[in-house]
Protein backbone atom coordinates (compact mmCIF):
# COMPACT_ATOMS: atom_id res chain seq x y z
CA UNK A 1 0.00 0.00 0.00
CA UNK A 2 1.32 3.51 -0.70
CA UNK A 3 2.10 5.52 1.97
CA UNK A 4 -1.65 6.01 3.53
CA UNK A 5 -1.01 9.62 5.55
CA UNK A 6 -0.24 10.99 2.27
CA UNK A 7 -3.89 11.23 1.59
CA UNK A 8 -6.47 13.85 3.28
CA UNK A 9 -10.13 13.79 3.94
CA UNK A 10 -12.57 16.32 5.25
CA UNK A 11 -16.03 15.39 6.86
CA UNK A 12 -18.08 18.47 6.70
CA UNK A 13 -20.31 17.29 9.58
CA UNK A 14 -19.54 14.80 12.75
CA UNK A 15 -20.61 11.18 11.81
CA UNK A 16 -20.43 8.30 14.14
CA UNK A 17 -18.05 5.16 14.19
CA UNK A 18 -16.52 3.48 12.73
CA UNK A 19 -16.17 5.87 9.91
CA UNK A 20 -13.69 8.11 11.68
CA UNK A 21 -11.82 5.25 13.21
CA UNK A 22 -11.59 3.75 9.51
CA UNK A 23 -10.40 6.88 8.07
CA UNK A 24 -8.20 8.22 10.60
CA UNK A 25 -6.50 4.40 9.96
CA UNK A 26 -5.25 5.68 5.95
CA UNK A 27 -5.78 9.54 6.41
CA UNK A 28 -4.97 12.38 7.48
CA UNK A 29 -8.99 13.16 8.54
CA UNK A 30 -10.31 17.12 9.53
CA UNK A 31 -13.93 16.40 10.67
CA UNK A 32 -16.22 19.45 11.32
CA UNK A 33 -16.70 19.03 15.14
CA UNK A 34 -20.34 20.43 15.23
CA UNK A 35 -23.23 19.45 14.11
CA UNK A 36 -24.76 22.65 12.01
CA UNK A 37 -24.91 22.88 8.37
CA UNK A 38 -21.26 24.12 7.58
CA UNK A 39 -20.94 28.21 5.71
CA UNK A 40 -20.08 28.29 2.60
CA UNK A 41 -17.06 29.96 3.08
CA UNK A 42 -15.74 27.28 5.52
CA UNK A 43 -16.67 24.58 3.21
CA UNK A 44 -14.79 26.14 0.64
CA UNK A 45 -11.62 27.46 3.57
CA UNK A 46 -11.72 23.47 4.59
CA UNK A 47 -11.63 21.62 1.28
CA UNK A 48 -8.30 23.48 -0.39
CA UNK A 49 -6.33 20.61 -1.48
CA UNK A 50 -8.02 17.19 0.40
CA UNK A 51 -7.77 13.95 -1.59
CA UNK A 52 -11.30 13.17 -0.35
CA UNK A 53 -14.45 14.87 0.72
CA UNK A 54 -17.34 12.83 2.76
CA UNK A 55 -20.06 15.40 2.61
CA UNK A 56 -23.99 15.39 3.67
CA UNK A 57 -26.82 16.03 2.19
CA UNK A 58 -27.07 19.65 3.12
CA UNK A 59 -23.73 20.43 1.01
CA UNK A 60 -24.05 21.73 -1.79
CA UNK A 61 -21.37 20.03 -4.03
CA UNK A 62 -21.01 22.52 -7.08
CA UNK A 63 -18.18 23.40 -9.52
CA UNK A 64 -17.13 26.19 -6.96
CA UNK A 65 -16.51 23.50 -4.43
CA UNK A 66 -14.68 21.74 -6.53
CA UNK A 67 -12.41 24.37 -7.77
CA UNK A 68 -11.83 25.22 -4.30
CA UNK A 69 -10.68 21.61 -3.25
CA UNK A 70 -8.23 22.01 -6.92
CA UNK A 71 -6.81 19.14 -8.80
CA UNK A 72 -6.07 16.65 -5.41
CA UNK A 73 -9.90 15.71 -5.17
CA UNK A 74 -10.53 12.20 -6.13
CA UNK A 75 -13.29 11.14 -4.40
CA UNK A 76 -16.64 12.20 -2.74
CA UNK A 77 -18.39 10.41 -0.54
CA UNK A 78 -21.92 11.30 0.31
CA UNK A 79 -23.24 10.46 3.77
CA UNK A 80 -26.73 9.19 2.19
CA UNK A 81 -28.07 6.95 -0.63
CA UNK A 82 -29.51 10.36 -2.71
CA UNK A 83 -26.96 12.15 -4.23
CA UNK A 84 -28.76 15.48 -5.70
CA UNK A 85 -26.66 17.65 -3.58
CA UNK A 86 -23.36 16.72 -5.67
CA UNK A 87 -23.08 18.25 -9.57
CA UNK A 88 -22.21 14.83 -11.08
CA UNK A 89 -21.61 16.06 -14.70
CA UNK A 90 -18.77 18.16 -13.07
CA UNK A 91 -17.13 15.35 -10.96
CA UNK A 92 -17.34 13.45 -14.22
CA UNK A 93 -15.39 16.10 -16.04
CA UNK A 94 -13.22 16.20 -13.50
CA UNK A 95 -12.75 12.16 -13.08
CA UNK A 96 -13.95 12.84 -9.19
CA UNK A 97 -15.20 9.76 -7.99
CA UNK A 98 -18.74 10.28 -5.99
CA UNK A 99 -20.03 7.38 -3.73
CA UNK A 100 -23.38 6.89 -1.91
CA UNK A 101 -24.58 4.14 0.86
CA UNK A 102 -26.98 2.03 -0.98
CA UNK A 103 -27.93 -1.38 0.90
CA UNK A 104 -27.93 -0.28 4.53
CA UNK A 105 -30.95 2.55 4.86
CA UNK A 106 -33.76 0.84 3.01
CA UNK A 107 -35.43 -1.03 5.91
CA UNK A 108 -34.85 2.06 8.15
CA UNK A 109 -36.24 4.44 5.92
CA UNK A 110 -39.59 1.79 5.38
CA UNK A 111 -39.93 1.40 8.73
CA UNK A 112 -40.36 5.41 9.17
CA UNK A 113 -42.20 5.56 5.85
CA UNK A 114 -44.98 3.52 7.69
CA UNK A 115 -44.77 5.44 11.01
CA UNK A 116 -45.87 7.92 8.40
CA UNK A 117 -48.84 6.44 6.74
CA UNK A 118 -50.15 5.41 10.71
CA UNK A 119 -49.54 8.62 12.42
CA UNK A 120 -51.44 10.42 9.33
CA UNK A 121 -54.28 7.91 9.10
CA UNK A 122 -55.08 7.97 12.98
CA UNK A 123 -54.70 10.88 13.78
CA UNK A 124 -51.78 10.15 16.02
CA UNK A 125 -50.08 13.31 16.74
CA UNK A 126 -52.81 15.32 16.81
CA UNK A 127 -54.41 12.38 19.48
CA UNK A 128 -51.59 12.45 21.78
CA UNK A 129 -51.45 16.63 22.22
CA UNK A 130 -55.15 16.44 23.18
CA UNK A 131 -54.32 14.02 25.75
CA UNK A 132 -51.08 16.14 27.25
CA UNK A 133 -52.61 19.08 26.84
CA UNK A 134 -55.23 17.81 29.25
CA UNK A 135 -58.44 18.40 26.71
CA UNK A 136 -59.52 14.48 27.15
CA UNK A 137 -62.21 15.09 29.45
CA UNK A 138 -64.76 12.27 28.29
CA UNK A 139 -63.60 9.16 28.63
CA UNK A 140 -63.87 6.57 25.68
CA UNK A 141 -66.17 8.69 23.22
CA UNK A 142 -67.48 7.56 19.69
CA UNK A 143 -66.31 10.22 17.57
CA UNK A 144 -62.96 10.94 19.06
CA UNK A 145 -59.89 11.50 16.92
CA UNK A 146 -61.90 8.89 13.64
CA UNK A 147 -59.33 8.31 11.23
CA UNK A 148 -58.76 6.23 8.44
CA UNK A 149 -58.32 2.36 8.24
CA UNK A 150 -54.58 1.40 6.70
CA UNK A 151 -55.40 -2.68 7.03
CA UNK A 152 -57.03 -3.56 3.66
CA UNK A 153 -56.94 -0.09 2.00
CA UNK A 154 -54.50 0.49 -1.19
CA UNK A 155 -50.95 2.03 -1.00
CA UNK A 156 -49.55 3.33 -4.70
CA UNK A 157 -45.85 3.64 -4.32
CA UNK A 158 -44.16 5.96 -6.82
CA UNK A 159 -40.40 4.60 -7.39
CA UNK A 160 -39.68 0.93 -7.17
CA UNK A 161 -36.18 0.97 -5.92
CA UNK A 162 -35.16 -0.20 -2.47
CA UNK A 163 -36.75 1.60 -0.23
CA UNK A 164 -40.59 1.42 -2.18
CA UNK A 165 -39.77 -2.14 -2.36
CA UNK A 166 -39.69 -2.10 1.01
CA UNK A 167 -42.30 -0.63 1.66
CA UNK A 168 -44.27 -2.47 -0.50
CA UNK A 169 -43.77 -5.39 1.27
CA UNK A 170 -44.74 -4.07 4.85
CA UNK A 171 -47.72 -2.93 3.25
CA UNK A 172 -48.69 -6.95 2.36
CA UNK A 173 -48.64 -7.05 5.87
CA UNK A 174 -51.01 -4.58 6.18
CA UNK A 175 -53.31 -6.87 3.85
CA UNK A 176 -53.36 -3.48 1.42
CA UNK A 177 -53.67 -3.92 -2.44
CA UNK A 178 -50.17 -2.45 -3.70
CA UNK A 179 -50.00 -0.53 -6.88
CA UNK A 180 -46.95 1.21 -8.27
CA UNK A 181 -45.30 3.34 -11.07
CA UNK A 182 -41.62 3.81 -11.66
CA UNK A 183 -39.48 4.56 -15.11
CA UNK A 184 -39.14 1.15 -15.55
CA UNK A 185 -41.46 -2.60 -14.81
CA UNK A 186 -40.31 -5.18 -12.65
CA UNK A 187 -41.87 -8.04 -13.03
CA UNK A 188 -40.35 -10.22 -10.64
CA UNK A 189 -41.23 -8.33 -7.80
CA UNK A 190 -45.10 -7.97 -9.35
CA UNK A 191 -45.49 -11.69 -9.21
CA UNK A 192 -43.15 -12.11 -5.38
CA UNK A 193 -45.32 -9.42 -3.87
CA UNK A 194 -48.49 -9.41 -5.75
CA UNK A 195 -48.08 -5.79 -6.45
CA UNK A 196 -49.59 -4.59 -9.84
CA UNK A 197 -47.70 -1.85 -12.29
CA UNK A 198 -50.42 1.10 -13.36
CA UNK A 199 -49.93 4.69 -14.92
CA UNK A 200 -49.05 7.82 -12.41
CA UNK A 201 -52.40 9.11 -13.05
CA UNK A 202 -54.37 5.74 -12.35
CA UNK A 203 -52.55 5.41 -9.17
CA UNK A 204 -53.07 8.64 -7.84
CA UNK A 205 -56.91 8.09 -8.72
CA UNK A 206 -57.16 4.52 -6.83
CA UNK A 207 -54.57 5.03 -4.26
CA UNK A 208 -55.58 5.68 -0.62
CA UNK A 209 -51.67 6.35 0.39
CA UNK A 210 -49.68 7.48 -2.13
CA UNK A 211 -46.13 6.84 -0.87
CA UNK A 212 -43.48 8.75 -3.13
CA UNK A 213 -40.39 6.72 -3.33
CA UNK A 214 -38.28 8.43 -6.27
CA UNK A 215 -35.06 10.18 -6.28
CA UNK A 216 -34.58 13.95 -7.50
CA UNK A 217 -34.10 14.46 -10.44
CA UNK A 218 -35.06 17.04 -13.73
CA UNK A 219 -37.26 14.25 -14.65
CA UNK A 220 -38.75 13.92 -10.88
CA UNK A 221 -38.65 17.70 -9.83
CA UNK A 222 -42.39 18.88 -9.23
CA UNK A 223 -43.71 15.28 -10.83
CA UNK A 224 -46.26 15.99 -8.32
CA UNK A 225 -47.78 19.46 -9.06
CA UNK A 226 -51.53 20.65 -8.73
CA UNK A 227 -52.99 18.60 -11.56
CA UNK A 228 -51.99 15.63 -10.35
CA UNK A 229 -52.56 16.46 -6.55
CA UNK A 230 -56.23 17.04 -8.42
CA UNK A 231 -56.46 13.51 -9.47
CA UNK A 232 -56.41 12.03 -5.79
CA UNK A 233 -58.92 11.14 -3.67
CA UNK A 234 -60.59 13.37 -1.37
CA UNK A 235 -59.87 10.36 1.48
CA UNK A 236 -56.53 10.46 0.61
CA UNK A 237 -53.19 10.53 2.16
CA UNK A 238 -49.75 11.59 0.46
CA UNK A 239 -46.55 10.32 2.17
CA UNK A 240 -43.22 11.67 1.37
CA UNK A 241 -39.89 10.27 2.79
CA UNK A 242 -37.54 10.94 -0.67
CA UNK A 243 -36.81 14.52 -1.74
CA UNK A 244 -39.22 17.43 -0.81
CA UNK A 245 -38.35 19.17 -4.51
CA UNK A 246 -40.40 16.02 -5.96
CA UNK A 247 -43.69 17.60 -4.69
CA UNK A 248 -44.65 21.15 -5.46
CA UNK A 249 -45.22 22.75 -2.18
CA UNK A 250 -46.85 25.63 -2.51
CA UNK A 251 -49.60 23.53 -4.75
CA UNK A 252 -49.34 20.81 -2.19
CA UNK A 253 -50.45 23.42 0.43
CA UNK A 254 -53.12 24.96 -1.29
CA UNK A 255 -54.67 21.36 -1.79
CA UNK A 256 -54.49 20.80 2.08
CA UNK A 257 -55.89 24.25 2.44
CA UNK A 258 -58.74 23.99 0.06
CA UNK A 259 -59.26 19.79 1.58
CA UNK A 260 -58.00 18.63 -1.68
CA UNK A 261 -57.26 15.77 0.01
CA UNK A 262 -56.91 14.35 3.67
CA UNK A 263 -53.56 14.49 4.69
CA UNK A 264 -49.82 14.34 4.78
CA UNK A 265 -47.05 12.61 6.27
CA UNK A 266 -44.03 14.73 5.21
CA UNK A 267 -40.39 13.81 6.94
CA UNK A 268 -38.94 15.78 3.53
CA UNK A 269 -39.48 19.48 2.39
CA UNK A 270 -38.47 21.90 -0.75
CA UNK A 271 -36.44 24.03 1.62
CA UNK A 272 -34.71 22.03 4.87
CA UNK A 273 -35.25 23.02 7.48
CA UNK A 274 -38.47 24.75 7.52
CA UNK A 275 -39.58 27.50 9.52
CA UNK A 276 -42.35 28.04 11.50
CA UNK A 277 -43.77 30.56 8.86
CA UNK A 278 -44.08 27.79 6.68
CA UNK A 279 -47.91 26.91 6.55
CA UNK A 280 -47.48 23.39 6.76
CA UNK A 281 -46.64 23.69 10.50
CA UNK A 282 -50.48 25.26 11.57
CA UNK A 283 -52.48 22.93 8.99
CA UNK A 284 -53.53 20.06 11.08
CA UNK A 285 -53.93 17.40 8.58
CA UNK A 286 -50.12 17.20 8.47
CA UNK A 287 -47.52 15.01 10.02
CA UNK A 288 -44.05 16.42 9.82
CA UNK A 289 -40.70 15.27 10.39
CA UNK A 290 -37.18 16.51 10.24
CA UNK A 291 -35.50 14.28 7.70
CA UNK A 292 -35.10 11.39 10.00
CA UNK A 293 -35.78 8.57 7.52
CA UNK A 294 -32.48 6.77 7.85
CA UNK A 295 -32.07 7.57 11.78
CA UNK A 296 -31.93 4.53 13.80
CA UNK A 297 -28.20 4.21 15.66
CA UNK A 298 -27.10 1.07 13.64
CA UNK A 299 -28.18 2.64 10.44
CA UNK A 300 -26.54 5.45 10.78
CA UNK A 301 -22.95 4.05 11.95
CA UNK A 302 -23.62 1.74 8.76
CA UNK A 303 -23.85 4.89 6.41
CA UNK A 304 -20.43 6.02 8.19
CA UNK A 305 -18.72 2.84 7.89
CA UNK A 306 -20.09 2.39 3.83
CA UNK A 307 -18.83 5.98 3.25
CA UNK A 308 -15.64 6.26 5.23
CA UNK A 309 -14.71 2.38 2.91
CA UNK A 310 -15.96 4.02 -0.28
CA UNK A 311 -13.04 6.43 0.01
CA UNK A 312 -10.87 4.56 1.59
CA UNK A 313 -11.22 1.85 -1.26
CA UNK A 314 -11.35 4.19 -4.10
CA UNK A 315 -8.30 5.99 -2.72
CA UNK A 316 -5.90 2.72 -2.38
CA UNK A 317 -8.21 0.80 -5.34
CA UNK A 318 -9.53 -2.06 -3.58
CA UNK A 319 -12.37 -3.45 -1.86
CA UNK A 320 -16.30 -2.49 -2.84
CA UNK A 321 -16.75 1.14 -4.06
CA UNK A 322 -20.25 2.28 -4.40
CA UNK A 323 -19.86 4.68 -6.32
CA UNK A 324 -22.81 6.36 -8.47
CA UNK A 325 -21.37 6.89 -12.05
C1 LIG B 1 -30.55 9.63 2.00
O1 LIG B 1 -29.71 8.80 2.36
O2 LIG B 1 -30.58 10.06 0.85
C2 LIG B 1 -31.55 10.08 3.02
O3 LIG B 1 -32.35 11.09 2.58
C3 LIG B 1 -30.90 10.41 4.33
O4 LIG B 1 -30.46 9.26 4.90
Amino acid sequence: MDNPQKYSVFITRKIPEPGPTILKKYLQVNMNPEVNVLDREVLIKNVKNVDALLCMLGDKIDSNVMDAAGANLKVISCYSVGYDHVDIKEAEKRKIIVTNTPNVLANTTADLTFSLILSAARNIINADSHVRRGNWKFGWTPDLFLGYDVYGSTLGIIGLGEIGTLVAKRAKGFGMEVLYYSNSRNQKIESDLSISYVPLEELLQRSDFVSIHASLNKSSFHMIDESKINLMKKTAFLINTSRGKVVNEKHLIKALEDKQIAGVGLDVYEDEPISVSNPLIHLPQTVLLPHIGSATFRTRSKMAEVSANNIVNSLFGKGTVYRIK
